[in-house]
C-alpha cells in the first residue's frame, strides 16, 4: 500500500514501523535510496522531509536503511528486505548459523517446531528451510511486527504472544516429532562501553527463563535453546546435550539440547542428531557449511575425572609443534578427540584446562592450527629482551593462551628495534610459566 507524503503523519509505534517497510511505498523507497547517496546525514533528513513525509518517518525511513546495510553481515541479503530493531539485530542470529538450528532439528526427524521468542525471526527463516511446520512467537509488539513482515512468504505462521508455564506447544502430527526453539533475550538492561546492553553469560537473567524452557521442554520431543558460549559445563541440565559452535573461527554460542528425541549413545546415524548426555562441538566456515563436527563419544575411555588425554606437568618439554584448537573444541572441552586419536604425534595439552597442545607433528587441519615452536623461553624481562635483539624484532604479536602474565606489562618491557616480525605466546606448561616464540610451519 502506497501512503500519501503527510507531514501531520502522526504514525507511531508499529504502524511507523510497518509505513517504512521496504516495498510498502516505492516512492519512500526510492527517496530514501537517493538521501542515502548522498552521504551526508543532515542533507538526507532534509530532503525526505522537502518531499513532504513527516520527521518520524523520514527518520524511522533513514534508520531502517542504515539498519539494513548493518544487517546485511548478520542477515545476508535477505536484509535488504527486512525490517529491523536496532536490539532485535543486535541479539539476531548469524544466517549461517540459524541454519545450523534447522538442521539438527531435521537430523532429529522433527516435523514441527515453534520458535519461542523469534525476534525479528532470523533463526525461525532458516527453521522454515529445514522442519515443515514452523510457528513463531513473540512477546514485543514491534519485534513481532518485524517479524511478520521478514517471514511472510515462508509459510511460518508468527503471533504477538508472551509464552508462559500455562501455554501448552503444538502436539501434532504426535508430541514426540513437536520441538521448541529458544533463543532467550541476554540483556541486562545495563550498558557497556559503547552504549549497548550488556550480556548475561549464565543461567540467571535469560528472557524466556531457564526454568520456563525446561518446563516446556518436558512438553514435547525436543527442545533447543541457545545460550552464551561461555556456558559452564555444571550448568547444563542434567541428561541434556550441550553443543559449542565456531563460526568463522569465532566461537559464537553454545545450544542446549533437551528431550525424548536426543539420540542415545551409539543410537544417531546422523551426526549431527544431538546424543542425551554428551557434548559436542561444531565448527562452520564462513557460508555455514559443517566443517568438523565430533562429541564426547568419540574421546578415547579415560579413568573416571581425568582429561582423557595426555596433559604436560612442569617438568616436561615442548614438542616441536604446538596445536591451537577450534574455540568450539577446545570450550567443549573435546581437545581429548584430536590427541588421543594422534599417538604417533605424541600430542598432549600443556596443561590442565590451557586448550593449545604440543606435539612433534602437525595436528589435524579440521580442528587445530598448528604452529612451529620455535624458542621456549622463561617469560622474565631480561630473558625476553635478550631475545628480542638476537631475533631483530621489530613488530611483537603478543598472544596469551593460560599464562597468568599480562601481555601489556610484558610488552612494556621488551625493547623491539630490529625490523622482524616476531610471535610471542604466552602460556604454561604444567604450571611453568613460559613464553613461546611460534611460527606458521613452512608449508610441504
Ligand atoms: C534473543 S531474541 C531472539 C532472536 C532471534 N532468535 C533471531 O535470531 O532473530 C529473544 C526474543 O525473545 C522475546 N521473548 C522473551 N521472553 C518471551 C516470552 N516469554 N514469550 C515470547 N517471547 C519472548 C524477546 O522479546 C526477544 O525478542
Amino acid at each position: 500500500m502506497s501512503h500519501a507524503p503527510d507531514p501531520d503523519d502522526p504514525l507511531a509505534g508499529v504502524d511507523l514501523l510497518r509505513s517504512v517497510a521496504p516495498g510498502s511505498d516505492p516512492a519512500l523507497d526510492a527517496l530514501v535510496a537517493e538521501a542515502r547517496a548522498t552521504g551526508d546525514a543532515f542533507a538526507a533528513a532534509a530532503l525526505l522531509r522537502g518531499a513532504g513525509f513527516a520527521p518520524e518517518r523520514a527518520a524511522a525511513a533513514l534508520s531502517q536503511a542504515e539498519l539494513r546495510a548493518t544487517g546485511t553481515a548478520k542477515l545476508g541479503e535477505r536484509a535488504a528486505g527486512m525490517l529491523l530493531t536496532r536490539a532485535g539485530l543486535e541479539q539476531a542470529t548469524r544466517w549461517q548459523v540459524a541454519e545450523l538450528h534447522g538442521r539438527v532439528l531435521a537430523a532429529a526427524g522433527i516435523e514441527q517446531v515453534t520458535d519461542v521468542g523469534c525476534g525479528l525471526g532470523a533463526d525461525t527463516w532458516a527453521l522454515t528451510r529445514h522442519v515443515p511446520a514452523v510457528t513463531a512467537l513473540e512477546a514485543d509488539t514491534e519485534t513481532a511486527a518485524a517479524a511478520a513482515h521478514n517471514l511472510a512468504g515462508t509459510g511460518a505462521v508468527v503471533e504477538h504472544r508472551e509464552v508462559d508455564a500455562s501455554w501448552q506447544p503444538p502436539a501434532a502430527p504426535e508430541a514426540a516429532r513437536c520441538a521448541l526453539w529458544f533463543d532467550p533475550a541476554r540483556r541486562t538492561g545495563v550498558a557497556d562501553a559503547r552504549g549497548r546492553a550488556r550480556r548475561v553469560s549464565g543461567p540467571t537473567g535469560l528472557r524466556p527463563s531457564l526454568e520456563l524452557v525446561t518446563t516446556l521442554a518436558g512438553r514435547v520431543g525436543l527442545t533447543g535453546c541457545k545460550v552464551g558460549p561461555g556456558w559452564r559445563h555444571g550448568d547444563v541440565p542434567a541428561g541434556a546435550h550441550a553443543q559449542w559452535v565456531s563460526h568463522d573461527g569465532d566461537l559464537v554460542e553454545a545450544v542446549l539440547w533437551m528431550g525424548r528425541a536426543l539420540a542415545s549413545p551409539g543410537g544417531a546415524p546422523d551426526p549431527l542428531r544431538p546424543v542425551a548426555g554428551a557434548h559436542s562441538a561444531t565448527r562452520l566456515d564462513h557460508d555455514g557449511t559443517v566443517l568438523a563436527h565430533t562429541d564426547s563419544t568419540a574421546l578415547p575411555p579415560s579413568p573416571a575425572g581425568m582429561p582423557g588425554h595426555r596433559v604436560l606437568t612442569s617438568e616436561d618439554e615442548l614438542g616441536t609443534h604446538l596445536w591451537e584448537p577450534d574455540p568450539a573444541l577446545a570450550q567443549a572441552g573435546l581437545v581429548g578427540v584430536v590427541a588421543g586419536g594422534a599417538a604417533e604425534a605424541r600430542a598432549a595439552e600443556l596443561g590442565t584446562g590451557v586448550g593449545w597442545m604440543t606435539a612433534d607433528l602437525p595436528g589435524d587441519p579440521a580442528w587445530v592450527r598448528t604452529h612451529r615452536v620455535v624458542e621456549v623461553m622463561a617469560p622474565r624481562p631480561k630473558v625476553l629482551s635478550a631475545w628480542a635483539r638476537r631475533r631483530e624484532v621489530g613488530e611483537l604479536v603478543l598472544r596469551k593462551h593460560g599464562s597468568s602474565l599480562d601481555p601489556a606489562v610484558v610488552r612494556q618491557r621488551i625493547r623491539t628495534r630490529g625490523d622482524q616480525r616476531r610471535v610471542l605466546l604466552l602460556t604454561r606448561i604444567g604450571d611453568r610459566q613460559v613464553a613461546v616464540e611460534i611460527e606458521a610451519p613452512a608449508e610441504p
